[in-house]
């Protein structure tokens, strides 16, 4: 059997399941979606949202790409923002970072990965503003989980440069903003950092919301 075909068999054992379990679970969630979550992840096939989490469909909002970036000229990483943040009025956002990211690895190289040098570049700035903290680490690994670490954290600090936070800050006291690392040796997340609406922000990055752009 072709490979692919397991999962569109998979996806029918599911629906049953789901039917079996509560037989409107997909009329009730074509309605609308309420998603209390918003998920900013690494792409890494090993760590899915859900799956880890026991949520369910409906319940996440999910942005995925190398290395959990928020990147402020990323269009499609900020729309999902706005579109969370504004729409659908997320009380959480999560920023999950995972030990072992081989998109921090690559960027501790010199190795040339084409197009993903420059997506990359952030880390290495990260790691340029951090370099003793990062280097005590320890090995190779250490130093790459260290900075897996820094890089959760720097993707905050983006999250409150920007007016989309700041703006529902200030209006609705919401949302938290949570730094989580996933173990892929053990598959547990740790909370590592949150941020609560009205956190303290440096002047250089706080917009004048009383006036309409
Ligand atoms: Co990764």
């Amino acid at each position: 059997m072709d490979s692919y075909r397991r999962l569109l068999e998979a996806n029918r054992a599911w629906v049953d399941q789901k039917l079996a379990f509560s037989p409107n679970f997909f009329k009730d969630l074509a309605k609308e979606q309420k998603p209390e979550f918003l998920w900013i992840g690494c792409s890494d096939s090993r760590v899915p949202a859900e799956e880890i989490t026991g949520t369910q469909p409906g319940e996440v909002f999910a942005h995925r790409n190398i290395a959990n970036l928020v990147n402020p000229t990323d269009l499609n990483l900020q729309s999902v923002l706005a579109f969370a943040v504004d729409y659908l009025k997320v009380k959480h956002i999560i920023v999950c970072g995972h030990y072992g990211c081989g998109g921090i690895k690559a960027a501790l190289s010199k190795h040339r990965y084409g197009v993903l040098d420059d997506w990359l570049r952030q880390i290495k700035d990260t790691y340029y503003l951090n370099q003793d903290e990062v280097r005590d680490a320890g090995n190779f690994d250490a130093q790459a989980d260290k900075l897996v670490e820094l890089n959760i954290h720097e993707q905050l600090r983006n999250l409150v440069k920007s007016k989309i936070i700041q703006k529902a800050w200030q209006e609705e006291r919401r949302p938290t903003l949570h730094g989580w690392v996933y173990s892929l040796n053990d598959g547990l997340l740790h909370s590592l950092y949150k941020i609560q609406p009205g956190a303290p922000i440096h002047r250089i990055y706080q917009f004048d919301l009383s006036n309409p752009e």
